[in-house]
């Protein structure tokens, strides 16, 4: 299949900013408990997080983690996971039929977000609770002392401010899923509020105001405009919700998925521009593409879960090949709308829906999904070109007519490197791809990196963590795309 790539260092989307590799971890599941934190690990520090699993998050390159959710944060009180921990309460989690512990709480992950090298990013309830609660805990957070809640911190063992910049006003408030779900008009009224209160505690602030819990929601686009309406002012970003899942077994289909994520973001800008321009300000409405993934395959398994227990095992998607390839493409999406989006999680990050699995007690491994992020993170960094490909094409479903190759190429100025990451999405055929990059200096192909499997239902297990694995191909004149696979081509100048 003959493939021709363009791009050119004259003709950029714009910055890659480093948070377009955050991740996110939620009370849910094992996420926290048996995953970040275990206390009678093998690997686990003094202050019981687990070391195997803080290497993997390393190694992924994850530069800024959501917390606590999600679903949970919409009945969570922050004050029940501060202080001593024996005396922390035990509570219902209405959002997952699940039992929590309090014994992980804003202190210990901000202290494990700084282990790993990840910036936080804290969302409040705005379901059960308000403005009051957030602006108390931006206090307890970040206010340097002097203050009950400051010196509360301090007597807690966290002399300095924790410094969250990063934070989310609600979670998913549009969904009737969530803990004291709104309409938008309410919301928007409660997140006008909250922010004023909450920048007035502490003025470098970053708040994200809740977007559409996906682009299926019946009011998907008028919620947008009016939470808008009310807090365009206020706020820095805009959330944006997706996840995607093969449950028709058509793997054409499915590896087009992203075709969805890019017209998601594209409606989501025209509208923020829209608000914009009404309300004749300045001001450019940033994105948070705050929860994406693939998850699918646990669902029927979680239907059998007990209820109100401990860290069940629940979410826990088990990915194939193919999903990696789904990521590829996703990363892809992402980056071209680089201009706008400026923070994305993939959700999430430690057993539940995630690329880190653990067994309470036993060992961690890397997912399929893993890889593909972890290439991005390091290498896609810079400025993002504008990327076109001629290429073959083919029906794909509901997401329709779709080029077989999905790409983009990002120039990293400082190391003298262009990155092209690529996915072929055909299943019978490789791609021969000439690349055309305009506008630099001669260019020396040093890297291809290739995640290919012939099993595309192949996963990473415990027992089998290496099945599917990246190779290095040796860089030759010819850039050969093998039938469908994820590839990362560096050249340097
Ligand atoms: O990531 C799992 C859940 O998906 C989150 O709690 C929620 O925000 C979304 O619906």
């Amino acid at each position: 299949m003959k493939t021709t790539i363009f791009a050119d260092r004259r003709f950029p989307i714009g910055r890659v900013d480093e948070k377009l590799y955050g991740s996110f971890v939620e009370h849910l599941g094992r996420a926290v408990y048996g995953g970040m934190y275990e206390p009678g690990h093998p690997t686990a520090d003094e202050e019981g997080f687990r070391g195997d699993v803080m290497e993997l998050v390393k190694k992924l390159g994850v530069t800024l983690v959501r917390y606590p959710g999600g679903n949970f944060v919409s009945g969570y009180n922050w004050e029940d996971g501060i202080g001593e921990k024996a005396l922390r309460p035990r509570r219902l989690d209405l959002a997952w039929s699940a039992l929590e512990t309090n014994q992980v709480g804003v202190g210990e992950f901000r202290s494990w977000a700084k282990k790993v090298g990840a910036a936080p990013m804290l969302a409040v309830n705005l379901g059960t609770r308000g403005a009051k609660e957030a602006r108390d805990l931006i206090e307890y957070c970040n206010f340097p002392r002097g203050t009950a809640l400051s010196d509360l911190r301090r007597s807690h063992g966290y002399e300095e401010p924790f410094g969250v910049k990063y934070w989310c006003l609600g979670n998913e408030m549009d969904g009737p899923w969530q803990m004291g779900a709104k309409t938008a008009g309410e919301y928007g009224r409660l997140a006008a509020e909250t922010a004023k209160l909450m920048k007035w505690v502490d003025p470098e602030a970053k708040l994200v105001v809740c977007g559409s819990s996906h682009s299926g929601m019946p009011t998907f686009g008028a919620w947008e405009e009016t939470v808008l309406e009310h807090t365009y002012d206020h706020v820095d970003y805009l959330s944006l919700h997706s996840y995607y899942g093969n449950r028709s077994g058509d793997t054409g289909e499915f590896l087009a998925c992203s075709r969805d994520m890019d017209e998601f973001i594209s409606v989501v800008e025209a509208i923020c521009d829209v608000v914009k321009q009404r309300k004749h300000s300045d001001k450019t409405m940033y994105l948070s593409f705050d929860e994406w993934n693939v998850w699918f395959h646990s669902n029927e398994q979680d239907k059998k879960i007990e209820k109100w227990i401990q860290a069940p095992p629940q979410l826990e998607d088990v990915y194939t090949f193919e999903d990696a390839l789904v990521t590829g493409c996703l990363l892809i999406t992402l980056l071209r709308h680089c201009d706008r989006v400026k923070i994305a999680c993939l959700a999430q990050l430690i057993n539940v829906i995630a690329p880190i699995m653990t067994e309470t007690g036993g060992r961690a491994w890397a997912q399929t999904i893993f890889y593909p992020f972890m290439h991005a993170a390091a290498l896609a960094r810079g400025t993002a070109l504008m990327t076109k490909v001629d290429c073959p094409r083919y029906a794909a479903g509901k997401y329709g007519d779709t080029p077989y190759v999905e790409s983009i190429a990002v120039l990293d100025e400082e190391n003298r490197r262009v990155t092209l990451l690529a996915v072929n999405r055909s299943l019978t055929e490789d791609a021969e791809a000439s690349l055309e990059l305009g506008g630099l200096p001669p260019l020396r192909k040093t890297r291809h990196i290739v995640l290919q499997s012939d099993d595309l239902k192949a996963v990473n297990t415990a027992d089998a963590p290496d099945r599917v694995l990246p190779r290095e191909t040796a860089p030759g004149e010819r850039t050969v795309l093998e039938k469908h696979s994820w590839n990362v081509i560096c050249w340097e100048y």
